[in-house]
């Protein structure tokens, strides 16, 4: 009982602590104001008249450094009209500001940006924080009174890891030096997208430039259009079929072939080892392991692992037989590929327990999972 009252007593004591602090909140004073030197803004010493001996914002400039020596000069500031932000003469927010946090101050005027930071929508952190993380309230030499170059600088001033991936990476992505740069694909306040997108997917994004061939840099050839193989193949693989092309690539750019995330075989042929293969992010690398199955995968012939011999045992890659992008066969298979620099048709053949293909490697031959065949006679075993 004791103890509660002494608890009660304490926490009353706290309460009182915090009013009293409450009651007190800091009162920021400007200097002239707080010194009695009314006469440093007004025409008389004690201010009986609140006449200014000089127009805004000169009256300040004579003290201050002068905003309108920037290029880019905010509204209101150009306009002099300093007193709509700041209150002369003291207040309980820093910077003698008229509101207590910056960005109700921005959102009073600029009422888009306040309905953008209540609409629910992924807002970038800085953004939700204080615009003047990247704006400057008075003036600056960038567009929009941005503390930095708004297309690509301002973003690297805080996403250094990104400068380090752009700047170090072995396949640098052309799209981030083109047009607006990272405000090409980002919004740099909000998005309904993830990572500040400004389409709903990145499919969406990549395909605004991958719908021609573009020149690929480093050896003068061209790259595929994208747009163009996805709208005439059908069978889309599963990750574009979601607008996820960022599953595999990395769009600012990697040290892996086509900035890819993780490695790939650049040849169509390579030793085997479940590390080199990207695909192995959601496909189960036992597929090319286990040399004998009856359910890891349905390229087998009986429980023989067909795949185990091709891409292990032959080290074919996998780009030989499928397109990971979009194909017109089923099991996104290749109807025309490349093997070294010969290019032919793989003349796959399905049936519902198996198929055939008849490539240059060698003649047509079959794999059924159910009655498997002999590969030489191609007769049932
Ligand atoms: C840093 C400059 C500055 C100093 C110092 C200053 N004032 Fe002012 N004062 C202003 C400005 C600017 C306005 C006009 C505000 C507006 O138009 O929104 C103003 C307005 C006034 C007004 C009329 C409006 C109001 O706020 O009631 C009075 C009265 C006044 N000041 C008294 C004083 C007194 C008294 C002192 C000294 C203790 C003083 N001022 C010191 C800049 C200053
Ligand atoms: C007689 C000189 C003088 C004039 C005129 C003057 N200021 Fe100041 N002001 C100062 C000094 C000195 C400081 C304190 C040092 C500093 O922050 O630059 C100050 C500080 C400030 C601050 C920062 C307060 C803080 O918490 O850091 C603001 C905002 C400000 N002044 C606004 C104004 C505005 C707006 C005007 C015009 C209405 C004005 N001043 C006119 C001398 C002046
Ligand atoms: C749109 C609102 C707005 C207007 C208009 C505005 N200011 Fe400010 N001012 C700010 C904000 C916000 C800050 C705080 C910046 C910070 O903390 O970096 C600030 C800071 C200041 C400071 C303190 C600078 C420092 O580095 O600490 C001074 C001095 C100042 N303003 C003077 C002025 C003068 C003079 C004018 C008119 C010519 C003016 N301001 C007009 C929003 C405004
Ligand atoms: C008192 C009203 C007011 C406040 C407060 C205000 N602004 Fe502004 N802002 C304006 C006006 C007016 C313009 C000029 C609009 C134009 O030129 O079309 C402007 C222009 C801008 C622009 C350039 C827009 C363009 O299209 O060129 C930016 C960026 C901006 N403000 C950011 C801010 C930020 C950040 C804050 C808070 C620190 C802020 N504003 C606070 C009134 C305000
Ligand atoms: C992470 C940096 C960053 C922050 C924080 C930020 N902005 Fe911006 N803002 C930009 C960039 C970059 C642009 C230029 C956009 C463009 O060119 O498409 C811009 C443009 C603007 C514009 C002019 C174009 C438009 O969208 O209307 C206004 C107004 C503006 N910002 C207001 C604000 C306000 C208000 C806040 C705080 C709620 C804020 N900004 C916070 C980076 C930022
Ligand atoms: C003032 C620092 C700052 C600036 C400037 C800045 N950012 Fe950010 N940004 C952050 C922080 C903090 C986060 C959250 C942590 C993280 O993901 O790194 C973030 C997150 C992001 C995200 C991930 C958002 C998500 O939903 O996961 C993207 C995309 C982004 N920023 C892009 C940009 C772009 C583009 C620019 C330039 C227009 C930019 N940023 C400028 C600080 C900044
Ligand atoms: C070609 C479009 C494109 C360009 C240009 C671009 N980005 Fe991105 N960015 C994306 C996509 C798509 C994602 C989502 C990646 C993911 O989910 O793996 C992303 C994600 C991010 C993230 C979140 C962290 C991450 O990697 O997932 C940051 C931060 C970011 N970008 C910053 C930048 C900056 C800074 C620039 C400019 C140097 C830039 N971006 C240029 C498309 C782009
Ligand atoms: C603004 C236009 C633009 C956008 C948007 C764009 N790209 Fe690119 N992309 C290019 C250009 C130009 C090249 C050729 C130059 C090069 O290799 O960087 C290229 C090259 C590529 C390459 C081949 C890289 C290599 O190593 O040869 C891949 C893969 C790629 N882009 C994927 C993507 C993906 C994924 C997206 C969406 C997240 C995307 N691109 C969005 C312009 C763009
Ligand atoms: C499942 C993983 C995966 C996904 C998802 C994916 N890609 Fe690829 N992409 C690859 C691989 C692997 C390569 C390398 C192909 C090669 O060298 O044979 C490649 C190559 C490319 C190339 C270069 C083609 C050339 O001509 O050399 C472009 C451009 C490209 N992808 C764009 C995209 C776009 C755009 C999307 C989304 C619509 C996308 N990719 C989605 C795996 C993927
Ligand atoms: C981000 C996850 C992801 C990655 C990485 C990935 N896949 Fe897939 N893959 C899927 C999904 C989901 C499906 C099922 C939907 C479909 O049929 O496309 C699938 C299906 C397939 C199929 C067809 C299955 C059938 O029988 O119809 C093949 C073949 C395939 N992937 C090959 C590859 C290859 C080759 C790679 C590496 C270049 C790869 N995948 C990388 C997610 C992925
Ligand atoms: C010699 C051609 C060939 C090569 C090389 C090849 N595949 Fe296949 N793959 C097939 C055939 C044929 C099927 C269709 C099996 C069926 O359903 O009848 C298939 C099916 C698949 C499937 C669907 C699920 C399954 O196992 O039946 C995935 C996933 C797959 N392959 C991934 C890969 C990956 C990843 C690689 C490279 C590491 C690869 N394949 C290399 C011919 C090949």
């Amino acid at each position: 009982m004791t103890l509660f009252s002494f608890r009660n007593s304490f926490y009353l004591f706290m309460f009182f602590l915090l009013f009293i602090n409450l009651g007190y909140a800091k009162t920021i004073k400007h200097p002239s104001y707080k010194n009695g030197q009314c006469g440093a803004c007004h025409t008389t010493k004690n201010a009986k008249s609140p006449d200014l001996k000089m127009d805004m914002p000169e009256l300040c400039y004579s003290c201050h450094t002068n905003y309108e020596n920037n290029d880019f000069i905010h509204g209101p500031v150009g306009a002099g009209a300093c007193t709509l932000c700041h209150d002369p003469h003291k207040s309980e927010n820093p910077k003698l500001l008229t509101t207590s946090t910056i960005n109700d101050l921005c959102t009073s005027c600029h009422s888009d940006k306040g309905a953008m930071l209540n609409s629910g929508d992924n807002i970038h952190p800085p953004v939700q924080e204080s615009c003047i993380n990247c704006h400057d309230a008075h003036g600056q030499n960038h567009k929009f009174q941005l503390k930095a170059d708004r297309k690509k600088d301002l973003c690297l001033t805080c996403h250094i890891d990104k400068k380090d991936a752009i700047t170090n990476s072995k396949n640098k992505h052309g799209a981030i030096e083109m047009g607006d740069k990272c405000l090409g694909c980002h919004d740099p306040h909000s998005s309904t997208a993830p990572k500040l997108l400004k389409a709903e997917d990145s499919k969406t994004i990549c395909l605004t430039c991958h719908s021609a061939p573009l020149p690929r840099d480093e050896d003068g050839k061209m790259l595929m259009n994208m747009g163009e193989h996805l709208a005439k193949n059908p069978n889309v693989h599963g990750p574009i079929m979601w607008g996820d092309c960022v599953a595999c690539h990395d769009p600012h750019g990697s040290n892996n072939i086509r900035m890819l995330k993780e490695p790939f075989p650049e040849k169509s042929s390579a030793k085997f080892s479940a590390d080199g293969y990207i695909c192995f992010k959601c496909h189960e690398s036992e597929k090319m392991t286990e040399r004998f199955s009856k359910d890891i995968t349905n390229f087998r012939n009986g429980d023989n692992n067909t795949h185990y011999l091709h891409v292990n045992q032959k080290r074919i890659s996998c780009k030989s037989c499928h397109d990971y992008h979009a194909s017109s066969l089923p099991h996104h298979l290749k109807d025309k590929t490349t093997y070294g620099v010969a290019k032919f048709k793989l003349r796959f053949e399905g049936t519902s327990t198996g198929g055939s293909c008849n490539p240059i490697c060698h003649t047509r031959r079959y794999y059924d999972r159910v009655e498997p065949v002999n590969v030489k006679t191609n007769k049932k075993l």
